[in-house]
């Protein structure tokens, strides 16, 4: 904190995301009464991405309805909201307290700050393809990209989508829903190999198919191609992409979904360790233990075990780190083991993930794949990791409780479908984490702020 004599500069937020905006929101909560300046380059104030690549690409929610609080929440709650400037250059002072510095944005815009948090994101992985630059290769991830891609969309025949997760296969529902005729291209040997099990990858691809989209596996695009490049008028428009086995997939649209780089340029500049993403502890320290990160663009211990360093691209991640990052940075003790959670929901299939299944070295199905209505529980030496659940929200509500509560629930008994989950919960000897608060019944929905 600043001396007597010296004004306190306050806490600059470094991304206007979920992540950044929950950190301001817990500062306030924790008590915090100093400055807080939240800093994002978009022109929007903060809202939630998830709906992107389903709602709002179908037409079936407006931007508005997606901000995360209303416009005059920020001056209410004495959050210093500045849009549209990207920060480009961070230093931190030699002199002052630990974690001061100063921003500079890329408008000039000098922000001084005594204490410091990183919630910068992640970027969508650019693919070094010839014809990548042309007219109609699109990405998504924010709400320019949404909105570029939904008025495409309209007008667009045939679209390619360039890798088989999450972005991918939420918006090639959203555009066979719209009647486009859909191709994934997914380099690995199946879909969503991130974050799923070998049978639920197999479920969706089947899924997929039935809906009419092709999925080919093991395909790597050697080019894009268009026609009127080299005219001398830009770059061309697309036509179609090129796998390298020759296959040529005709498109008037290509999106590409190729998993995100997390954002370390800043971090990198003031010298925070990065590996794969901004290295933070369990209290959401960087290196430099006065400034914290949070979301996206972090890795972490694990958020149960606290074993090992995950990073976790997800709402829930973003929002249970910024708050821990918040009590850091207000000196509070919070608890720091937290039960990730996770949504995808590609059209009317809806997966919901609980838990975290590295590492499983067994697994239980609950229900049948054929009826669209079933639920994966992993194991490892006999103890519940995580469950992958389709159309099965309650075995989802249960998993998270049971994890939550650091409980186990019988492999055996699980496999029944018509016994409900949660009354096989049993509490372990060993609990892993603490309790969690009763899951909203609205498991779906964006944790509240
Ligand atoms: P992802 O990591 O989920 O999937 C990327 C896929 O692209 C992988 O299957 C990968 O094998 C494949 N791939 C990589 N290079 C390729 C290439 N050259 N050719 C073909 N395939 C290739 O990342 P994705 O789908 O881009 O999503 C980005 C982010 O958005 C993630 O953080 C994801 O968690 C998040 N997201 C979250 C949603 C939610 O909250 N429900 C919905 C959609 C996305």
């Amino acid at each position: 904190m600043p001396g007597k004599d010296q004004r306190d500069r306050g806490t600059l937020i470094v991304g206007a995301s979920q992540a950044g905006l929950q950190l301001a929101v817990s500062l306030r909560q924790f008590g915090a009464t100093g400055p807080i300046t939240l800093v994002g380059e978009e022109i929007h104030p903060p809202y939630q991405r998830p709906p992107l690549s389903k709602e709002f690409l179908a037409g079936q929610a407006d931007f508005g309805s997606l901000a995360l609080r209303a416009p005059a929440f920020y001056a209410d709650a004495g959050i210093d909201l500045v849009s549209g400037e990207r920060v480009t250059d961070l230093a931190l002072s030699a002199a002052g307290p630990p974690g001061a510095g100063l921003a500079t944005t890329a408008g000039g815009r000098e922000l001084p700050f005594d204490r410091l948090a990183l919630t910068v994101g992640a970027a969508p992985r650019r693919l070094p393809l010839p014809g990548a630059e042309l007219d109609g290769v699109c990405y998504l991830r924010d709400h320019d990209d949404a909105e570029d891609l939904r008025i495409r969309l309209a007008s667009a025949g045939r679209l390619v989508v360039v890798g088989g997760g999450f972005i991918g296969l939420e918006a090639a529902a959203a555009a066979r829903a719209l009647g486009r005729s859909v191709t994934v291209v997914e380099a690995a040997d199946r879909l969503m190999g991130r974050a799923v099990a070998p049978l639920v990858s197999e479920f969706y691809r089947q899924a997929h198919l039935r809906r009419g989209t092709d999925i080919l596996l093991n395909a790597a695009v050697a080019a894009v191609e268009g026609s009127g490049a080299g005219d001398g008028r830009g770059p061309g428009r697309v036509t179609g992409v090129t796998l390298t086995d020759g296959t040529r997939l005709p498109a008037d649209l290509v999106l590409v979904g190729a998993g995100v780089v997390p954002r370390t340029e800043l971090a990198e500049r003031i010298g925070l360790d990065c590996d794969g993403g901004i290295v933070v502890d369990a209290l959401a320290r960087t290196s430099q233990p006065a400034v914290v990160a949070a979301g996206d663009c972090t890795v972490r211990p694990h958020p149960m075990t606290g074993r090992g360093r995950v990073r976790l691209e997800s709402v829930q991640n973003a929002v249970a780190q910024a708050q821990v990052a918040a009590a850091t940075l207000a000196g509070r003790s919070v608890d720091v083991t937290s039960v990730p959670w996770f949504w995808s929901f590609q059209g009317d299939l809806k997966l919901q993930t609980a838990g975290l299944s590295t590492g499983y070295d067994d697994h239980v199905v609950r229900g049948a794949p054929d009826d669209e209505h079933f639920s994966v529980l992993y194991y490892r030496r006999g103890r519940l990791l995580a469950v992958d659940a389709v159309n099965r929200p309650a075995d989802y509500m249960a998993v998270r409780k049971a994890l939550g509560q650091g409980a186990t629930i019988d492999r055996d008994r699980a496999a029944d479908p018509g016994t409900p989950l949660k009354s096989l919960i049993e509490t372990g000897s060993e609990p892993e984490t603490e309790p969690e608060p009763e899951p909203e019944p609205e498991a779906d929905a964006a944790p509240a702020l």
